[in-house]
């Protein structure tokens, strides 16, 4: 018989429509978080029996499917977030997207859609970001979000692997997650729904992760709380804060500083932003980082910790700092956090944030836009 080899991405052929009808980027201070986008996309349709097709980049618009498109009915789909920085020098930089594209092909492992040459859509998002470049705010905290998407696109209402697909890419430029400074946000210790079981799909950037995170959201709201943190088990394990990874600094047993986030396993999302502040934070006992404690009294620990662990710290005066960590917003410190009906008071002094997440923030965004030289700022 006949071997049959399915294309990978080949970004060498790529076919260019460039938008005849360029729009006009709002002024950045009119930005809120992914409600316009730029000029172009990035399509890329898929077989089960050619694999990959040439890649194209047009004009931002439509798709068209079909009622019967499997995505529609099973939710087939799952996505990416990263982002597109310019330095003062005029450089573009993406933030660790080898980081996505490992995680975007894990995640589509998982739902049976197709998986990819991880370089190749790098280099097409860069192809992307090039032509829209006009559409990347300067301002400090403001940068382009690139989503990319994937969606199975079979026409059939039989739940199996889907037999065709569509990669596509789209970027809206964005401010600062919050205007005026950090405000830090108080969380709602949800018992009454989880995010994700053990065993679950929690670990995959699944669209089908986000939209049963809405109501429990809302509610959270109607008590006066911005976000969920989501429990695990009847430990009440800590794991994740609204759509971000989370962090608790605590004063450990012998003085020390204790950097806590939950390991990664089937309920942890392996977010960038979450690797980066560990990397950053275990860098410091060779590469010293100014403001941390001296490394023999600060230690980076992945491990459970748990709400009645938080509780006792907290009585004890033990409990420094919490925050959110996630690509949109980078870092969000925490000052409240309501569990069974009583309230736990997180510090975060006149700043708005803790000590510890200010200087992840610096150190995370010095690299994004190439104030501080990094292997993780990919030029475009
Ligand atoms: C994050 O960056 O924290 C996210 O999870 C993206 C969000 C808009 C879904």
């Amino acid at each position: 018989g006949k071997t049959v080899t399915l294309h990978d991405i080949d970004p060498s052929l790529v076919k260019i429509t460039p938008n005849p009808n360029p729009g006009t980027p709002l002024p950045s201070e009119k930005l809120s978080f992914g409600k316009t986008f730029t000029d172009h996309m990035l399509v890329i349709p898929w077989t089960s029996t050619e694999g990959w097709a040439a890649p194209e980049i047009k004009p931002y618009g439509p798709l068209s499917l079909e009622p019967s498109s499997v995505v529609l009915h099973y939710a087939n789909a799952l996505f990416e977030g990263l982002k597109a920085y310019r330095s003062a020098s005029g450089r573009i930089t993406l933030f660790r997207p080898d980081m996505n594209m490992r995680r975007m092909n894990r995640t589509a492992e998982r739902i049976a859609l197709p998986t990819f040459d991880g370089q190749a859509l790098t280099e097409l998002i860069a192809s992307l970001v090039r032509m829209d470049e006009r559409w990347i705010p300067s301002e400090p905290g403001h940068s382009l979000y690139i989503r990319p998407t994937l969606i199975g696109t079979q026409n059939a209402l039989g739940v199996g692997p889907s037999t065709s697909a569509l990669l596509f890419v789209i970027c809206s430029p964005v401010g600062p997650y919050y205007k005026g400074g950090f405000k830090p946000i108080a969380l709602l210790a949800t018992t009454k729904h989880v995010r994700a079981a053990p065993g679950g799909i929690g670990s995959y950037k699944l669209a089908a992760n986000y939209a049963p995170g809405i109501i429990p959201q809302l509610e959270a709201a109607m008590e006066g709380y911005a976000q969920n943190l989501w429990l695990q088990g009847k430990e009440h394990f800590l794991t994740e804060v609204g759509t971000m990874n989370l962090f608790v600094v605590l004063r450990g047993e012998d003085g020390a500083t204790e950097l806590v986030t939950p390991p990664l396993d089937d309920v942890i999302l392996p977010g960038v932003t979450r690797d980066s502040v560990l990397a950053l934070a275990r860098s410091h006992a060779s590469t010293p980082i100014t403001g941390l404690p001296p490394s023999k009294d600060f230690r980076v620990l992945e491990r459970p910790i748990s709400m009645p662990e938080l509780v006792r710290a907290s009585k004890e005066s033990r409990l420094l700092e919490v925050f959110g960590a996630g690509t949109a917003a980078i870092v969000c410190p925490v000052d409240r956090i309501g569990y069974l009906g009583e309230d736990i008071h997180v510090p975060v002094g006149e700043k708005g944030m803790g000590p510890i997440c200010e200087i992840m923030h610096r150190e995370i965004v010095g690299r994004q836009t190439g104030v501080i030289p990094s292997d993780w700022a990919y030029v475009v």
